[in-house]
């Protein structure tokens, strides 16, 4: 059994759109997204994901459900993988309650502590006068403060206590409400528990809410000064720091009326500027912006503008930003960066030149191409023939990443007139640079990069590269190129231009900001077991395999299977086949068995049209994934052959077919 609280904690981490978008192509249509259904057959669009709702729906065939039903229904996969496989993407393990534990008494699940906390945060910030002449003194409304559910975290060590029903509940821990010395895992015995103490206190509460309105963290700031001056929830099972965004629920209408998200660095940023009616300002939390951020925000907005400090540290964040923006830009949409004079943060912009002015600073920003190209040329010394090398040595990777090929291809051109060479020249050596890219990522293995560099290209020159690699000044090749990495001993990875930047947990993500082909990584998903499912469809229904069992194309296992299946007298159930087949495949039979056990979506009762019709499609799914290995394999081989080529187009032919 899987905790329920678990799940539900899960899908509030989950983004459906991220898990459909990785099999059907969306585009945003109003409040929800839109796409090809891919339970029916259709030309036009009616299948839906609701981001704010966290639900599918097609108003071709009904096919409804979360991002747990989409992975079973589509991807066919059985529950229980379907939440394993949304809790790896989420980085957090599955906890198993065994079946014979007596049944106790539930225990409150992160969400609802987060939930009652904020509630009690709230109400308490209506009986502190000094935490509303704070929110006061920095000219914010009742109504904004409302509008953000802002709160107050009395001071005290165990304020909380009196909020929820039980103050050793091991979620209050999971939700880092509360801090318990030494405790591991959230099974402290008793004594322990009773050393726990509130996280938060005596700070001016800014609850964090996730698409659905729930409330996942929160951002605390103190009062007067002090350490730290923000303390945020820790990484939970329901929060990650380098995913989500603040203000995001709360701008939803703005934004979807707008088409423009401006992404600022504080809490109070999008607070006071909401004050001064820009209410489509959202903030990372704390950390760097992320792939995630970006790709996030680019489904709900056609532009995102980023606006940063006009200092060094801004300029670094920007250059994060830049690159962590690169794999999801495209030639549609818009990314610009702003920066705000070296003064200011957007809050005491925004109240010194109200909300014009900064509307103004938004138009004005600086496209990213723009800005990719300025850093580019400022950080080397044009005139002479290294610095244009290495302003080509530096742009390779970036070029590399952008997912724009319009925009790759302008910036190009630009790029080329800078290092006064040809457009030709520039092509040919860019495929030479990317040869030397794959060797070295070959190298390099599997090791995602430790983080990107902070900082601009000239920032780089003068202060940043001493760390990297270990060379002692910058070279011709600090890293940025495919240089350093042929001549240097090892190969780690290190230094190498690929990571993602520093907000991202899960080592797999770190090469998102990749070097080489392809251009558009994605999440890593692990393929649904189409077979697995065909092999138990089939033994429910035996009647099915005589049909199914005659493409040539089956895989020799589950050809196997079939034809066992088919030699079963008519009418023979699920125990029968199994027997039969347990002869042949007993491994598989035990699976089979296993599967048919929790089935969630009651393949047993399926009629026999939809028995049939799930065959259909899970042996149409099968073989277009055969069809593409076959097709990549002879695209991967360089199609260099009549043969080749003529067995391409036939395989094309066919998968158009399917
Ligand atoms: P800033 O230090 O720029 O603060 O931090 P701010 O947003 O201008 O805050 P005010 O105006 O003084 O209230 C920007 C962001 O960095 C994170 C927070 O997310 C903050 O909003 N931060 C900052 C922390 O997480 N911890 C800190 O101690 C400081
Ligand atoms: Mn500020």
């Amino acid at each position: 059994m899987i905790p329920q609280p678990f799940i539900d904690d899960l899908l509030a981490r989950t983004d459906i759109a991220d898990v459909v978008g990785r099999y059907v192509k969306l585009r945003r249509a109003g409040a929800n997204l839109l796409g090809l259904c891919p339970f029916h057959g259709e030309k036009s669009p009616s299948f839906t994901v609701s981001p704010t709702k966290q639900f599918y729906h097609c108003f071709g065939c009904g096919a409804h459900g979360s991002a747990i039903g989409f992975l079973m229904d589509h991807a066919g996969l059985g529950f229980v993988d379907a939440v394993a496989e949304l809790a790896q993407q989420a980085g957090v393990d599955v906890p198993r309650e065994r079946d014979d534990e007596p049944q106790r008494r539930r225990d409150p699940g992160v969400l609802e502590s987060l939930a009652a906390a904020a509630r009690f945060y709230k109400r308490r910030l209506v009986d502190s006068q000094r935490a509303i002449d704070y929110l006061k003194a920095r000219g914010l409304s009742g109504a904004t403060a409302a509008r953000f559910a802002i709160g107050y975290a009395p001071e005290g060590w165990r304020p909380l206590e009196g909020a929820v029903a039980d103050y050793g509940a091991s979620a209050l821990l999971g939700a880092g409400l509360v801090i318990e010395p030494d405790a591991e895992d959230g099974q402290a015995p008793t004594a322990e528990r009773r050393k726990r103490y509130d996280r938060f206190r005596d700070r001016i509460m800014f609850p964090i809410r996730n698409p659905r309105g729930q409330v996942i963290g929160f951002g605390g700031r103190i009062l007067d000064r002090g350490e730290p001056k923000y303390l945020n929830s820790p990484e939970t099972e329901v929060f990650s720091k380098g995913r989500e965004l603040y203000g995001l629920y709360e701008a939803r209408d703005v934004l979807r009326r707008e088409g423009c998200a401006i992404v600022v660095e504080g809490y109070m940023d999008v607070v006071m500027l909401a004050e001064h009616g820009v209410g489509n300002a959202v903030a990372t939390l704390g950390t760097a912006t992320t792939g995630d951020h970006v790709r996030k925000l680019l489904r709900l907005v056609d532009r995102v503008v980023f606006a940063f400090d006009g200092d060094a540290a801004g300029r670094k964040a920007a250059w994060r930003a830049l690159q962590n923006c690169l794999p999801h830009a495209n030639d549609i949409k818009r990314i610009d960066f702003m920066f705000l004079p070296a003064e200011h943060d957007p809050d005491s912009f925004v109240r010194e030149h109200g909300a014009d002015g900064f509307a103004a600073a938004v138009a004005a920003a600086t496209p990213l191409s723009a800005y990719m190209l300025q850093a580019l040329r400022d950080g080397n010394d044009l005139d002479t023939a290294e610095g244009r090398a290495r302003m080509l040595a530096q742009a390779v990777p970036l070029l590399e990443a952008l997912g724009a090929p319009g925009l790759r291809l302008q910036i190009g051109h630009a790029l080329a007139a800078a290092a006064g060479i040809g457009r030709e020249e520039l092509d040919a050596y860019l495929e030479i640079a990317a040869q030397r890219n794959e060797t070295r990522t070959a190298r390099a293995g599997d090791t995602p990069g430790r983080g990107g560099r902070g900082g601009t290209p000239a920032d780089w020159t003068r202060d940043d590269a001493s760390g990297y690699g270990g060379g002692p000044a910058p070279g011709p090749d600090d890293g940025w190129s495919g240089g350093r990495r042929e001549g240097s001993a090892g190969g780690s990875g290190r230094g190498s231009f690929r990571g993602s930047g520093g907000g991202d947990r899960r080592g797999g993500k770190g090469r998102e900001y990749g070097a080489g082909a392809p251009l558009r990584p994605r999440a890593p998903v692990r393929r649904p077991d189409l077979e697995r499912r065909l092999r138990l469809l089939a033994a429910r229904h035996p009647a099915l395999a005589v049909e199914a069992g005659t493409a040539s194309w089956l895989p020799a296992g589950l050809a196997a299977w079939f034809a066992e299946l088919a030699r079963l007298p008519a009418g023979a159930d699920f125990e029968a086949a199994c027997m039969a087949l347990a002869a042949i495949a007993p491994e598989d039979v035990e699976r089979v068995r296993g599967d048919a056990a929790r089935d969630p979506v009651a393949i047993a009762r399926l009629g026999e049209d939809e028995a049939v019709a799930e065959m259909r499609d899970a042996l149409a799914q099968l073989r277009q994934r055969d069809l593409r290995a076959q097709i990549d394999a002879l695209v991967g081989a360089g199609l260099e052959t009549e043969a080749d080529r003529l067995k391409y187009q036939e395989l094309m032919a066919l998968a158009r077919q399917t």
